[in-house]
């Protein structure tokens, strides 16, 4: 793979958001989000409420995206996990966040704890983040109550205090995953050739980040840098993650950007218009196998017959040491209607059957690089 140039120009570029437009949006998102589902504007992925509209979670709906910018607020772990389930909020990285969050929420409504990290955690089996996230918080929330089983230790300051240190964990894999985001961007920038055509799958961005995402990320950053000719962008059927949510925050980065059907990626890299495919993970086991969003592993082969680098970018947090391999991973398989249908219109004769896995698995021999927030392997 060709080197180039991998420095960052301080701020962001004309059309992207800078922090004055974040700090604004911020505020616009705490306003919404207190009084309950209402439309928005530029907002965070997930955002914790405290005072009068929390304790919540108020999450960026990711199902209604890109014609609508709604906020969803989560009371209780229940409508957490639902949230999860139904996709609101989506993608490894902030998946960690959802999981540790919702923890922190159990601990300050005096909930059981454990019980509301087990069921955060089981709430979509693949991603790893989702589990790794709920028991850090879990760990420290009972580490601040000793001897107290999986209640909230008695008396008000003690349990304040226990639920404040989940909080406190919480917000350090934030900062954390904000920080790895952006190291991950420096290293993958320099992977990439001048004028780089990428091709990418899903959505790795800041809707799945406290950062600016994983593959996304060094995407921006070549952008930044002028290094970015092209960015292709797998629409992801069925739910469309590419179209709708890659798409939505090309756009708005001001990315040259183009959205093909995830059949067209064959013949696009057969006609040498794509220099590097990246994508992110869900979760990579200890040899190296790739969990990531079905359709993943088909442009690893493709990638491989056409010599283009196919290169994954993910935290650490996504390595899970404990998965041998392949066959220990999870596959999360969800509903016929996600492929059956077609924004809420029937596209195959009524009572098909379908099949349905969210994510595959991709042997680390067809991976040409990992990119950490430490380095690229
Ligand atoms: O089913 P989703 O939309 O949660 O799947 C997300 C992906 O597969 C992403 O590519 C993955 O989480 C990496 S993003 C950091």
């Amino acid at each position: 793979m060709k080197r180039g140039a991998g420095s960052l120009p301080a701020g962001p570029p004309p059309g992207t958001r800078g922090p004055l437009d974040a700090a604004r949006a911020g505020r616009e998102f705490d306003r919404q989000a207190a009084a309950g589902q209402t439309r928005g504007m530029d907002m965070p992925t997930l955002r914790w409420l405290d005072g009068p509209g929390g304790p919540a979670i108020a999450l960026l709906d990711q199902t209604r995206l890109p014609a609508e910018e709604v906020v969803v607020t989560c009371r209780s772990v229940g409508e957490l996990v639902a949230a999860i389930r139904r996709l609101v909020v989506r993608g490894a990285p902030v998946l960690g966040l959802a999981g540790a969050y919702g923890v922190a929420l159990a601990a300050y409504q005096g909930q059981d704890v454990a019980a509301a990290a087990a069921a955060l955690a089981g709430a979509r089996p693949t991603a790893v983040n989702l589990a790794w996230g709920a028991h850090r918080a879990l760990a420290a929330w009972r580490a601040a109550s000793p001897d107290t089983g999986n209640r909230p230790p008695a008396g008000l300051p003690l349990a304040q205090r226990a639920a404040a240190a989940a909080l406190a964990e919480a917000r350090s894999i934030a900062a954390a995953d904000a920080a790895a985001s952006a190291a991950m961007a420096v290293h993958g920038l320099r992977l990439l050739p001048p004028g780089a055509r990428v091709l990418t799958h899903c959505n790795t961005g800041r809707l799945v980040s406290a950062g600016e995402g994983t593959a996304f990320a060094v995407i921006l950053a070549a952008h930044r840098a002028g290094q970015l000719a092209k960015l292709w962008v797998d629409e992801t059927r069925p739910l469309l993650q590419g179209a709708r949510l890659t798409a939505y925050e090309a756009q708005r980065a001001g990315i040259d950007y183009a959205v093909l059907p995830d059949a067209a990626a064959a013949s696009l890299l057969a006609s040498g218009e794509v220099d590097v495919v990246l994508t992110g993970a869900d979760r990579i086991a200890a040899d190296g196998s790739v969990a990531n969003k079905v359709g993943t592993y088909g442009l690893a082969v493709l990638a491989q017959q056409h010599s283009v680098p196919f290169v994954v970018v993910a935290p650490l947090s996504t390595i899970d040491f404990s998965t041998p391999g392949s066959s220990g991973i999870v596959v999360e398989h969800r509903t016929a209607a996600e492929v059956t249908t077609l924004a809420g219109q029937a596209i195959a004769p009524p009572g098909s059957a379908a099949y349905n896995p969210a994510f595959d698995v991709t042997p680390g021999r067809l991976v040409t690089a990992l990119v950490t927030e430490r380095g690229v392997v």
